[in-house]
């Protein structure tokens, strides 16, 4: 199979300018990402994994164009984002779909779960031809997400819970079926069980040739969703390969450390 490249990242640097500029007179800012580069070929996965504040959802946020790249390079479909035309970059948004780490605050606020999930169908493919493929879509997400059928009229905003909400954010991301799917801890609010689930529905798209990235604080979740990890804390990549090695042969401090802070199973 020829391989293609999906995303090219290179040596990308993005700075927040300080949010207490003003008390600290400095004009010094975060330095959220320090020339970080990695790439994704078609129906492959990469898994971010690293602690709280390391960079990993400014990495995702950079990649979809909402943080401004302060230095290196982000190309998807062999095409520098910077560069692109508005046109160009919605014609990219949507073979991308995105899972953001909040279910909260990233979901349409009054809308019901049906309306949600079909939202960014019905964006694409407006007028009443279409409605009847977008329904069955959508019933077809939620079931195989395993959300009850009598919330799917319900508001999200009223009646879902967390790890409700997030199967609601995962059925939107894949109802027009992505080419690249980014996801932000989609199944942080997940129990043990739904959790295998989410990911299960996640992998079969993955299998049919969708390409992803992970973001995850779990390390046996990238082992087990990802062949590529990468390990990033205080926005620099401090490891990165065959996740299977990483767990087995870290080499780092730090991801000795995050080994050995996984429950030992069997
Ligand atoms: N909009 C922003 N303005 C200023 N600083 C920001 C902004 N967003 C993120 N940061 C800073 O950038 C760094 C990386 O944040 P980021 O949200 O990417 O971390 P994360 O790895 O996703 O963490 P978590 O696991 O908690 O979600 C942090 O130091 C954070 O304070
Ligand atoms: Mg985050």
């Amino acid at each position: 199979m020829m391989n293609e490249t999906i995303l090219d990242v290179k040596n990308l640097s993005v700075n927040f300018r300080g949010r207490f500029r003003f008390f600290k007179g400095t004009g010094e800012g975060v330095a959220a990402l320090k020339s970080v580069s990695c790439s994704l070929e078609r129906g492959e996965t990469l898994a971010v994994v690293g602690e709280s504040g390391s960079g990993k959802t400014t990495l995702m946020r950079t990649i979809l164009g909402l943080a401004a790249e302060a230095g290196g390079s982000v190309e998807l479909w062999g095409k520098s984002i910077s560069s692109m035309t508005n046109g160009e970059r919605i014609a990219v948004r949507r073979r991308c779909g995105y899972i953001l780490q909040d279910p909260y605050s990233s979901l349409p606020p009054t809308m019901t779960v049906m309306g949600t999930v079909m939202e960014p169908w019905n964006i694409v493919h407006p007028g009443e031809g279409g409605r009847e493929e977008g329904t069955s879509r959508a019933r077809g997400l939620l079931a195989e997400l395993r959300l009850p059928e009598e919330l799917w009229q319900a508001r999200v905003r009223y009646s879902l819970s967390g790890g409700q909400r997030q199967r609601v954010a995962v059925a939107r991301a894949l109802i027009l079926g992505p080419e690249l799917l980014l996801c932000d801890e989609p199944t942080a609010m997940q129990d043990v069980s739904t959790r295998g689930e989410v990911l299960e529905v996640l992998l079969k798209r993955v299998s049919a040739g969708m390409s992803m990235i992970l973001v995850t604080h779990d390390l046996l979740l990238a082992r087990r969703a990802a062949k590529h990890g990468m390990v990033l804390r205080g926005g620099e990549v401090v490891e990165s390969g065959d996740t299977a090695d990483l767990l087995r042969h870290p080499n780092h401090e730090y991801t000795k450390a995050l080994v050995a802070a996984l429950p030992k199973l069997g």
